[in-house]
């Protein structure tokens, strides 16, 4: 750091920067760092730079480095010695989901602040171990669930937050393809990242359902957990055939959970299903006052005067002519969030004592799909 006039004040225990940008390390060059942290990072430029890029392949690093990295940025192969960098403040952990929670845990050891990506763990010991380790450093932690900053989910959830819909007792929460198997990385393989779809797209439709109902107190876990499709070829998958040798996760997986408030929540979700029912990151609330759905974009239903009614919040501009609609701004709230946690010492929003129960619900349906058994989480 030295001879660049960087001023660090310590206020309260929070860090506050003065005079120079954050420094973060990327761990894990693939595909989400690119198509979203990379560009958060780019729409905050003057605050952030990322000045060290690891990745267990040298040549991904380097190309990151070379597109995405600030003058001089380091490269790694091995998260640890990044993390030996002391000027770093901190790091965004887009590995698969295997890795999680020890690299997020030795880098808030490391004294560095964490955004790693959703599922926040493979299983509910490693989450927890993750939510201690923020105890015990004192460091900011946060979970990679963007969909929450969609403008229509801000307007369900400011719905929620203003008790529109009463007391929710009924939810679905909905992350369902036909066929869209991802085909890069290592999706299929059950030790790396701890399921399929359920443990993949399941945990974002799941942590949406969970955020507005504001209730984080499970009870019971009874699953269903799919290996139908698999073994098939000539599959029509968007992303390309699947390898069936390589295939060992489920193709489809369903939850029914019940919470200690008596709510119930059914979870579905599939990366290969016979259905014309597609439906993703996106969820399903019924309350006493009223309901809510996204099946033709924001659809509240509820009784006015005696008569059942619609109400369709134009959210996106639709229809109103020469109106530029306004853009989801998902990724650039994500990004800023994380920096103003840093900086300011503001809140997160997804809290990781949140995304440590959205892990556990999902390792809870993965249990009982094998033992044909409910679990009791309470
Ligand atoms: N938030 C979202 O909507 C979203 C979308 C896609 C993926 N993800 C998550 O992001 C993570 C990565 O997914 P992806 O699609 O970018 O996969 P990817 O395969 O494209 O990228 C992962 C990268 O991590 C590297 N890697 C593996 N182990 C490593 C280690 N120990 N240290 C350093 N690098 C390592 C791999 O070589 C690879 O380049 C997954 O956990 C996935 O669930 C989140």
């Amino acid at each position: 750091m030295a001879g660049d006039g960087f001023v660090l004040l310590k206020r309260k225990g929070k860090i506050t920067l003065e005079n120079r940008k954050l420094r973060y390390g990327l761990i894990g060059c693939g595909m989400i760092a690119r198509i979203k942290h990379m560009k958060g990072v780019a729409a905050y430029k003057d605050e952030v730079e990322v000045v060290a890029f690891c990745d267990i392949i040298r040549e991904r690093a380097e190309n990151y480095a070379r597109e995405f990295g600030a003058p001089g940025a380091k490269v790694y192969t091995d998260y640890r010695e990044l993390l030996k960098d002391t000027s770093i403040d901190a790091v965004i952990v887009a590995t698969p989901n295997r890795s999680h929670s020890f690299i997020t845990i030795d880098s808030l050891e490391a004294g560095k602040h964490v955004l790693c990506e959703k599922p926040m763990a493979k299983t509910y010991a490693e989450a927890k171990a993750m939510v201690d380790a923020v105890k015990r450093t004192g460091k900011v932690l946060t979970i990679g669930y963007q969909n929450r900053y969609r403008n229509d989910v801000q307007y369900v959830k400011a719905a929620c937050e203003t008790d529109d819909f009463g007391e929710i007792y009924s939810a679905k929460a909905h992350a369902i393809r036909r066929r869209k198997v991802p085909t890069w990385g290592v999706f299929l393989d059950e030790y790396e990242q701890g399921g399929g779809p359920l443990i993949d797209i399941g945990t974002h439709a799941l942590d949406l359902t969970l955020w507005c109902m504001d209730n984080y107190e499970p009870h019971m876990v009874a699953g269903s957990v799919y290996h139908k499709l698999g073994k098939q070829t000539h599959t029509g998958n968007a992303l390309g055939d699947w390898d069936p040798e390589k295939m060992t996760v489920e193709d489809s997986a369903f939850g029914y959970i019940t919470m200690k408030n008596g709510a119930s929540i059914y979870l579905e979700a599939s990366w290969a299903l016979n259905t014309l029912d597609e439906k993703e990151a996106k969820f399903t609330l019924c309350g006493t006052k009223g309901g809510v759905d996204f099946n033709d974009g924001v659809r509240i239903n509820t009784v006015k005067h005696d008569k059942m009614i619609v109400e369709k919040p134009n959210i996106y501009l639709e229809g109103v002519p020469m109106a530029e609609p306004p853009k989801d701004m998902a990724v650039e709230m994500e990004a800023r969030i994380f920096i103003d946690a840093i900086t300011k010492g503001m809140p997160v929003v997804v809290k990781p004592e949140q995304a440590m129960v959205v892990t556990q619900i999902l390792e809870a349906i993965y249990e009982s799909g094998k033992t044909g058994k409910a679990v009791y989480l309470d």
